[in-house]
């Protein structure tokens, strides 16, 4: 009696040990993003590799609600609350996956370039859009998913950095697609 007892706490402290893993918790994760980091729906962006104060960033605009999608902002409130930081460092600290994406048709790389050069992207976003700190990595990004995000940020469905909508009014949709195509084949 008492031997079981013993065995059941024990397990019950094991399970609880194991849920509280921040590996417990970023498999959760996984489940969209990719549990080798590529995610299999390609309007979801890659998070591994991503630089961790722009993780954070976001986890914190989706608990704020300042940024809203029906699959992000339940996770961010209610399921993994406190541990936007943990998480912001564990999934920066894994490789970027590669897509696969190849390089951008000349067509398109000549239209992104106007709008990049014209905007000039990359005083933020770095010379190989790879970012830093709380500016996001933008090279060898889902496809798909710039072109939505942008898209967003231009329609105001994104709405937690004005300061990047503004920036994206001046880019036409057409160019959009453009931008989209070049930064995911980087
Ligand atoms: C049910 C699917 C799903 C799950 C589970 C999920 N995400 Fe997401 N996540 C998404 C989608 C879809 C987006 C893009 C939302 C949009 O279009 O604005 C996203 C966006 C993000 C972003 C913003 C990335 C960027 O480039 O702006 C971060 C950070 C993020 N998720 C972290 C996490 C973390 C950490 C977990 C686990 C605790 C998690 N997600 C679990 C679907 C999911
Ligand atoms: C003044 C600095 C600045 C400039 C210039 C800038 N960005 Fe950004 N960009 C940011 C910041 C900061 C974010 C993060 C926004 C947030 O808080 O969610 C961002 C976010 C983005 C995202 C979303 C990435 C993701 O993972 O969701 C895309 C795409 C993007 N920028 C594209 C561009 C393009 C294309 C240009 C040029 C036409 C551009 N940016 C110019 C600062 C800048």
């Amino acid at each position: 009696m008492l031997r079981s007892v013993a065995v059941a706490a024990l397990l019950a402290g094991a399970t609880a040990a194991w849920a509280d893993t921040i590996e417990e918790k970023a498999a959760l994760c996984g489940a969209c993003h990719g549990e080798k980091g590529l995610p299999e729906d390609p309007v979801t962006p890659i998070i591994w590799g991503q630089n961790a104060g722009y993780l954070y960033l976001e986890f914190r605009d989706f608990q704020k609600g300042t940024r809203k999608d029906y699959r992000m902002t339940p996770i961010a409130q209610y399921v993994v609350q406190q541990d936007a930081l943990a998480l912001a460092e564990y999934f920066a600290a894994k490789p970027w996956p590669s897509t696969g994406a190849p390089s951008a048709a000349k067509a398109d790389k000549d239209a992104a370039m106007v709008a990049i050069n014209s905007v000039v992207c990359t005083s933020c976003h770095l010379e190989q859009f790879q970012g830093d700190s709380s500016i996001p990595r933008l090279a060898g990004q889902e496809r798909d998913y710039l072109a939505k995000t942008m898209t967003d940020f231009r329609t105001g469905a994104r709405a937690n950095n004005p300061g990047m909508s503004d920036l994206i009014h001046t880019v036409t949709p057409d160019q959009l697609i453009a931008i989209a195509a070049y930064l995911a084949g980087l």
